[in-house]
């Protein structure tokens, strides 16, 4: 068919994120290990997904290519449409706008109290950023325990404090690698509430790796990693 003929394809959003064809594999003992064998995901802006499939399946591995922490093995990752290249100079300062990242251990510094990890993101790209970090300790229910030590809050509150160093330099998109997955049911359902809120009100996308499906039954979508591709998934109604 010509040119003529050709359909043109205009998307009329940027996605936040997005991966084309991605492959990536490990060297084992027992041989090479294709994690990812050609995933292909789409984020649009506001979107909340919830990426689910069993141990082992590769959904840190995906969250790493992500983020642009770790080499591609083929096929691409886009933030706004653009290339990502972990190697390249300057990536450190784009993710930190683009991206915010929230793990299922906090990594906070001890030394540092409530406020000053919010802000540490900040103070690394020399911005200002205390009047947002107080806005989402505000809005988290942390707001009178900005100068508490990280000792004295509890994995729950940890975690909270976790999220909202994410959020402060205002990324169009949070990833979570099971950020409840060390909590209690109650804190799991606490933190998830307002990491999915705090995000919405600030119009991020998420995207939230679990293996608690009934959490995140209200996410706008579910998909699973399954053989090394990503699937649509239906909803499981929660309990
Ligand atoms: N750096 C690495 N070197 C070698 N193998 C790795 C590396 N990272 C991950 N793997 C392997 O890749 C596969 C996927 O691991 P990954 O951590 O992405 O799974 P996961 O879905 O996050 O699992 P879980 O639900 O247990 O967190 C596993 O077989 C793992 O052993
Ligand atoms: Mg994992």
């Amino acid at each position: 068919m010509g040119a003529t003929g050709t359909p043109r394809i205009i998307p009329s959003v940027t996605l936040v994120l997005e991966t084309r064809a991605l492959r990536k594999g490990y060297a084992s003992a027992r041989g090479r290990v294709e994690v990812l064998r050609g995933v292909d995901l789409a984020v649009a802006p506001g979107e909340i997904v919830a990426v689910l499939g069993p141990s082992g399946s590769g959904k840190s591995t995906l969250l790493h290519m992500l983020a642009g922490l770790d080499t591609v093995d083929g096929g691409s990752v886009h933030w706004d449409g653009e290339p990502v290249d972990p190697g390249a100079r300057g990536l450190a300062g784009r993710r930190a706008r683009h991206v915010g990242l929230v793990f299922q251990h906090h990594y906070l510094l001890a030394e540092l109290n409530v406020l000053e990890n919010v802000t540490l993101p900040g103070r690394i790209l020399g911005r200002e950023v205390r009047d947002q970090a107080r806005e989402l300790l505000q809005a988290m229910g942390l707001g009178e325990r900005e100068r508490a030590t990280l000792h004295s809050l509890s994995g729950g509150e940890r975690q909270r404090v976790a999220v909202a160093r994410a959020l402060v330099l205002g990324p169009k998109v949070v990833l979570a690698d099971e950020p409840t997955g060390s909590l209690d049911r109650a804190s799991a359902r606490s933190v998830y509430a307002v990491l999915r809120d705090t995000v919405r009100a600030r119009g991020a996308a998420l995207l939230i790796v679990t293996h608690d499906e009934a959490l995140v039954a209200d996410a706008d979508r579910h998909v699973r990693l399954e053989s090394g591709v990503l699937v649509e998934s239906e909803p499981e109604l929660s309990p």
